[in-house]
């Protein structure tokens, strides 16, 4: 064992040593002494030797606990006791195992393990936190029932005290809690403290009935409605789509205002960040809405994804975060707009997760090491891990799909399981092999299809090559070819479509595909008729797989897609793509802004057919990171500076050009009467807005001025402020806005972050140091802290200002947060995950700045492993 700090390279895991837990936990009682500074944990555990297992030494996992005293049936034993845990000698046949530690909820700044946020006692124990509440085999196979008894401190009673599963006993100043599911450690949570509930009950499909309680802070008792009202449909989604019920007398959801991540699907008690609970319209906008209603539904999906059928071990962690998101993905299409959510999800994707797995930080859906698992939480395993199972339920079809997840359920219910397992239901359900198939799960990296494309004009037939192929990515040097499904439509000249979208499935590292009369071995459309006239193609419909398209395509055919393509993930990615193509020439040749892309645009614009939440995306340009990596990718080295003046350049032509019609959309996509969320009002809102963006451009702002004031909701308030913001006016509106909502701080958090992100390069340093200045800047919040730090970096522009004065900022207050902090801190590492694409002097200036954070003394782990990872 050792006795010094571990440094990152001491503790390396790996997937191929996973070894069961040499015992099998009967069950658990806990019992919890609240005190902030030294609270008590009672707990009893039955063991007896797991059959299936080699014996093994006897090691609970323990971090932070001071023992009090520990027994084995009874009698007193003196355990040894390290860093990471407890080993003792134990008797070969069962026993029953009793500890007393004390903890220190109110010094647990890591929020990570048991900790108070604003006076209440909360648990954060996935992944590793039990072990920081009680010694425990704190790994997800070792599942079991739960008693919980909560006793309060004595001089001071909590009127809630809430732990998973069925209510027990509830008196004076005690509360017991019975989980008859079986469950790991990671799922366990208790809730302790003055709080208020929003409640309502759902009835399940076979007639249980279920008590609902969002519980928050006195005086949030108002903006708790969304929420529940996104449960009980979730709850009911769930139902018909999954036919999967709830299976306990209680769901409670609790908002805490201190949280590292979104939300935490613990059994019967998901404990949310407050930002994904909490929403009135004067408070909230449009998009926190709709982040509610996916984050709710995400949590409560869990239940069966996730917490019945749990993971082995945490290089599983996909077989639970990939489904679940790609269920919540299903759940919001189906509650908005499912092509709007489509592009969305791909948006987000690719701003993240082609970002992570085009750099130093790739690695696959299943990792195969580790060394902190909270910093595994990533953008591949849970958004990339969603779309391989989209691809997989496009290969299968929609039915099998369905029959595949009821053999799942059937055959894992209560285990722990892993990849192998999920696959081999599919396999066995349709008769499929899955080995090709299964290297989306081990290989990293973002494939990129090439499409080159023949017409024979003679025999009416359009051939298409697909070359796949893989480029390398840390230790991983060589790529096989992957199973790519590749939904395809044609288009004729006059903008009709030739052929129902056909799935093309690319398995080799090129394959051809012919289209038309006799085809030859193209199992596609062999019974079609002759095409025609020349077709166009249009590939990759619906986004069907996570890749990287590369096809040389003419403006003129970009603009034909975006004016006629049918299927309106591939007609706003027409759109997008001409953007991108105008903007990069912007920057590198300095040319001017495309016409023939300003009058395409104003085509979707005015096309009133067209929903006004895709006409609101259809305008949005792409992102400075997007225009980063397309120059990169293009062999260039793209300069942040020049990339931020071009996007403002053709933000103004677009204002100027399109004057006429936005300012039509500015008025007509005015939404009357009282705000409601839906996806429809939300759409024109943000049609609206992006009149607005726009036209502020050339109208000095009047537009947004007059919008700020009279506002009434948040939505609008705050982008008629950052409209203002992004050209450089607003001072006025910005000191308004922060009188008003100076004690609100999901409010103010906006209010930091939209500084953040609108500074120009030229600002951001002094913005930067007005906004760490602040008094109201509480850095130990982590949404506090990224609605600054985390903004500025998102900034790009503003992030690699070319005096390296911002690097030097986010590194000192890395540097500050991490002994804080550790998990926050190490994934806002991550904003210099893309440096090697910057030129000589930037890449000197960020090399200096990770090297002294790597240099700290006493670096947490989390933050050593991605510093190491991202120099490597
Ligand atoms: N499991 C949570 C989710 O995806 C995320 C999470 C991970 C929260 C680790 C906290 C800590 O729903
Ligand atoms: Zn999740």
């Amino acid at each position: 064992m050792k006795d010094h700090a571990p440094r990152a390279s001491d503790r390396t895991v790996r997937l191929e040593e996973y070894a069961p837990f040499p015992w099998i936990v009967g069950d658990v009682s806990l019992t919890f002494r609240l005190h902030p500074t030294a609270t008590r944990v009672l707990s009893r555990i039955t063991f007896a030797p797991n059959p299936a297992a080699p014996s093994g030494p006897f090691f609970l996992h323990g971090e932070k606990l001071k023992l009090i005293e520990a027994s084995i049936d009874g009698a007193p034993v003196s355990p040894t006791i390290t860093d990471e845990g407890l080993t003792c000698d134990v008797p070969g046949t069962p026993f029953v195992f009793e500890a007393e530690v004390e903890i220190d909820p109110s010094g647990n700044t890591a929020l990570d393990g048991l900790y108070m946020s604003g006076g209440m006692y909360c648990t954060q124990c996935e992944a590793e936190g039990f072990r920081k509440i009680t010694f425990y085999p704190d790994r997800p196979d070792v599942m079991a029932p739960f008693n919980v008894r909560i006793e309060g401190p004595e001089d001071a009673p909590l009127p809630v005290m809430l732990s998973n599963g069925n209510p027990g006993a509830q008196e004076g100043n005690s509360a017991e809690w019975h989980d008859p599911w079986p469950k790991p450690s990671y799922l366990f949570a208790l809730v302790a403290g003055d709080l208020v509930a929003k409640s309502g009950t759902f009835t399940t499909a076979s007639g249980m009935p279920v008590a609902l309680n969002v519980y928050v802070r006195p005086g949030d008792e108002d903006r708790c409605d969304y929420a529940l009202d996104s449960l009980i449909r979730s709850m009911r989604w769930d139902e018909q789509e999954y036919a999967r019920e709830y299976d306990l007398s209680v769901f409670s959801i609790v908002a805490v205002d201190d949280f590292n991540m979104g939300a935490m699907e613990n059994k019967g008690l998901n404990i949310f960040n407050s930002k994904y609970v909490l929403a009135s319209p004067d408070t909230a906008t449009d998009v926190d809405f709709e982040m509610i209603e996916g984050i709710v539904a995400h949590e409560y999906f869990h239940n069966w994804t996730g917490n019945r059928v749990t993971c082995r071990d945490w290089f599983q962690l996909c077989l639970k975060e990939g489904l679940t998101v790609f269920r919540d993905q299903q759940f919001s299409g189906d509650m908005r707009s499912e092509p709007v959510k489509r592009i969305d999800d791909v948006l987000a994707l690719r701003a993240r997760q082609f970002r992570e797995d085009n750099g130093p930080l790739a690695h696959p859906v299943r990792p195969e090491s580790y060394i902190e698992i909270n910093n595994f939480y990533t953008a591949t395993v849970y958004e990339k891990g969603a779309e391989v199972i989209g691809m997989l339920r496009r290969l299968v079809g929609a039915e099998a799909y369905r029959a595949a997840l009821d053999l799942y359920f059937e055959r894992h219910d209560g285990q722990a399981c892993t990849i192998e397992d999920w696959l081999k239901v599919f396999e066995d359900a349709t008769g499929r092999d899955l080995s090709q198939f299964k290297l989306w799960y081990s290989q990293a990296g973002t494939p990129r299809v090439e499409v080159s494309e023949e017409w024979d004009e003679e025999a009416g037939r359009l051939a298409l090559t697909f070359r796949q192929h893989t480029p390398p990515t840390p230790g991983q040097p060589d790529k096989a070819p992957l199973v790519i499904p590749i939904a395809l439509g044609l288009l004729d000249a006059g903008g009709n479509e030739i052929m129902a979208t056909e799935v093309v499935e690319l398995t080799e590292a090129e394959q051809r595909v012919e289209i038309g009369l006799g085809t030859g071995d193209a199992d596609l459309a062999s019974d079609a008729p002759r095409v025609p006239g020349r077709p166009v193609p249009s590939i990759l419909r619906g986004f069907s797989a996570p890749v990287i398209l590369q096809r040389q395509t003419s403006a003129e055919e970009r603009a034909f897609l975006l004016a006629h393509d049918t299927d309106p993930f591939n007609k706003w990615e027409a759109g997008r793509a001409l953007a991108r193509d105008v903007l990069v020439r912007m920057v590198t040749e300095g040319a001017e802004a495309d016409p023939h892309y300003l009058s395409a645009l104003e085509m979707v614009a005015k096309d009133d057919a067209l929903d006004p939440a895709f006409r609101a995306l259809a305008l949005s340009l792409p992102s400075q990171d997007d225009l980063a990596q397309a120059i990169h990718d293009g062999g260039a080295t793209p300069e942040p500076t020049a990339i931020w003046a071009a996007l403002r350049r053709l933000a103004e032509e677009i204002g100027g050009t399109l004057e006429p019609v936005l300012s039509r959309l500015y008025d007509e996509m005015r939404v009357p009467g009282p705000y409601t969320p839906d996806a429809e009002s939300a759409g024109a809102r943000a049609l609206r807005g992006a009149a607005l963006a726009y036209l502020s451009r050339v109208d000095g702002g009047s537009r947004a001025a007059a919008q700020f004031a009279e506002a009434g909701n948040m939505t609008e308030q705050l982008g008629a402020l950052g409209a203002l913001l992004r050209i450089g006016k607003g001072e006025e509106e910005l000191a308004a806005f922060r009188r008003r909502w100076e004690g609100d701080r999901l409010v103010m958090d906006k209010w930091f972050a939209l500084q953040a992100a609108s500074a120009s390069p030229a600002e951001a340093h002094d913005v930067a140091l007005r906004l760490t200045g602040d008094p109201a800047f509480d850095w130990t919040n982590p949404n506090r802290f990224r609605s600054v730090i985390g903004a500025l970096t998102g900034n790009v522009a503003a992030f690699h200002e070319p005096e390296g004065r911002i690097y030097r900022l986010v590194t000192d207050w890395l540097i500050r947060l991490d002994p804080v902090n550790p998990q926050t801190a190490a994934r806002l590492t991550t904003a210099f995950e893309t440096w090697k694409r910057f030129d000589a002097d930037r890449q000197g200036m960020i090399r200096e700045n990770l090297e002294r954070l790597s240099a700290v003394d006493g670096l947490s782990r989390d933050t050593s492993e991605m510093v190491g990872r991202i120099l490597a």
